[in-house]
């Protein structure tokens, strides 16, 4: 079936936006104006585009969907299917999964999965281990090397300077970097042992941690001319970094966590605002976001990170808790350090930032092109993430007139909360298209619907 989208507002390549038609065949964009007729209306699906706005389908470029290995959490399909509800239709995903993302084999074996699983697109990182394993360079297809400078993650760890010079030094496909320093962290966490208020998690890994990371991974992409991607970025510190120097082979991303809340969080969630890089402060989150506006930080990511309430010391008690229940034997206040960082994300960042768009913190244009164009340009993504003719129709019609809260029993993904919730949202998808076919309409996802394998040029 072709699909043509009747008199919705078009995002255009330019940032205008036509009032028109849209026209998709074969899974490409076929024609856009401002009226289409259709040639075989027994061969097009007509859908009506009236009051809601057309926007490129969002490139998620960092999630942590779990499979294999800790499926208990999330699996490919149930993300895919959070994604497609959030409005993003393909993502990036990172290759802390059990086993860990280091071989073409164990790549090829994520890509089988998905191939036979998810509803949206799918592209994967190769983890580099301190082995530096020969596939590092040969590994195809990937979006990039992911490297873990700090905050843990077994073999995934590169502390050392002398590994990842060698890492930096070989090759020149893009580097991704989780940016803390663990030595710092380590040292730090001994300090603070034995606290059990959540908010410790964002003093131990300080703005220095970050800093100090970033500084070095900048450092060798230099030596090298290394291309190189800031995961995460969290501090007004590296913001600052990048603003003075930034070469152009250097990229960098946020969250929408790190843009919309900040330490006040877990006073009201608690563990559930755990996540890695932590939580900054209020003036963090105002330097980040003239950052992202000024073209220092090129796009956004969600970091999506499940964990279940379990895990998180959540599973019974989702209440804030009152004073007298915090010096009381709580499991809301394990010690940070044993509960799992991360905070689910696909499912809420296109609202969360359409919504800031329309309180008129930046534009509907801006949120695309962070969420969308700028990531396709940085890892090479042909022919994805703007609205063009002969272009994949990867594509999201929002509402912008509606508000929705979170509600937790709405959500798809495996985990079943939000860091989110109650937040009153506009900008939800009301239909997600991937590769011309439907993949999300009237509150319901067509699980039949299979995306495809990202290709990075
Ligand atoms: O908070 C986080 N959790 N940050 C990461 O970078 C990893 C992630 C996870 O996999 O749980």
């Amino acid at each position: 079936m072709n699909l043509l989208i009747k008199q919705s507002q078009i995002l255009l390549p330019d940032g205008s936006f036509l009032l028109g038609d849209i026209l998709l065949q074969q899974g490409k964009i076929a024609a856009i104006s401002e009226q289409i007729d259709p040639v075989d209306t027994s061969n097009t699906e007509i859908i009506n585009g009236v009051g809601l706005v057309l926007l490129p389908g969002v490139i998620d470029p960092q999630v942590h969907f779990r499979e294999p290995g800790l499926e208990y959490k999330e699996d490919l399909h149930t993300a895919s299917c959070a994604c497609a509800k959030g409005g993003v239709t393909s993502f990036l995903e990172m290759p802390n999964t059990r086993p860990l993302t280091t071989t073409q084999a164990a790549l090829d074996d994520k890509l089988r999965r998905a191939a036979s699983k998810c509803v949206v697109n799918y592209g994967f990182f190769i983890g580099a281990t301190g082995e530096v394993l020969p596939d590092l360079l040969t590994a195809n297809p990937t979006c990039g090397i992911k490297v873990f400078m700090g905050s843990m993650h077994g073999a995934l760890l590169i502390d050392q300077e002398e590994i990842l010079d060698r890492i930096f030094a070989q090759g020149r496909r893009l580097i991704a970097v989780h940016a803390e320093d663990q030595a710092r962290i380590a040292q730090r966490r001994q300090e603070f042992a034995g606290s059990t208020d959540p908010a410790i998690h964002s003093i131990i890994q300080d703005n220095q941690a970050a800093l100090n990371a970033t500084q070095l991974a900048l450092k060798l992409s230099k030596k090298y001319q290394r291309r190189l991607h800031i995961l995460h970025m969290s501090t007004a510190e590296e913001a600052e970094l990048l603003r003075q120097d930034k070469p152009q082979w250097v990229t960098a991303e946020v969250t929408p966590q790190h843009l919309l809340m900040n330490i006040d969080a877990y006073s009201k969630i608690g563990s559930l605002a755990q996540m890695n890089p932590p939580l900054r402060s209020p003036h963090d989150q105002e330097v980040l976001w003239q950052a992202l506006r000024d073209g220092v930080i090129d796009f956004i990511a969600t970091d999506h990170a499940p964990h279940t309430l379990a895990e998180k010391g959540q599973a019974e008690n989702t209440q804030v808790p009152t004073a007298s229940e915090k010096s009381s034997a709580n499991t809301i206040f394990l010690e940070p350090a044993t509960i799992p960082s991360g905070m689910p994300g696909v499912e809420t960042s296109l609202a969360l930032m359409l919504t800031q768009a329309m309180a008129g913190r930046c534009t509907v244009a801006q949120v695309s092109r962070w969420m969308s164009s700028n990531v396709a340009k940085a890892y090479g993504i042909p022919n994805k993430g703007e609205i063009r003719v002969g272009w994949d129709a990867d594509l999201v019609l929002v509402d912008l007139k509606e508000y929705q809260p979170v509600i937790r029993q709405n959500l798809l993904t495996k985990c079943g909360w939000s860091p989110f919730e109650g937040w009153n949202l506009t900008g939800w998808a009301n239909t997600t298209i991937v590769g011309g076919n439907v993949v999300y309409a009237n509150g319901k996802v067509n699980e039949e619907v299979r995306g495809s394998a990202l290709k990075f040029t």
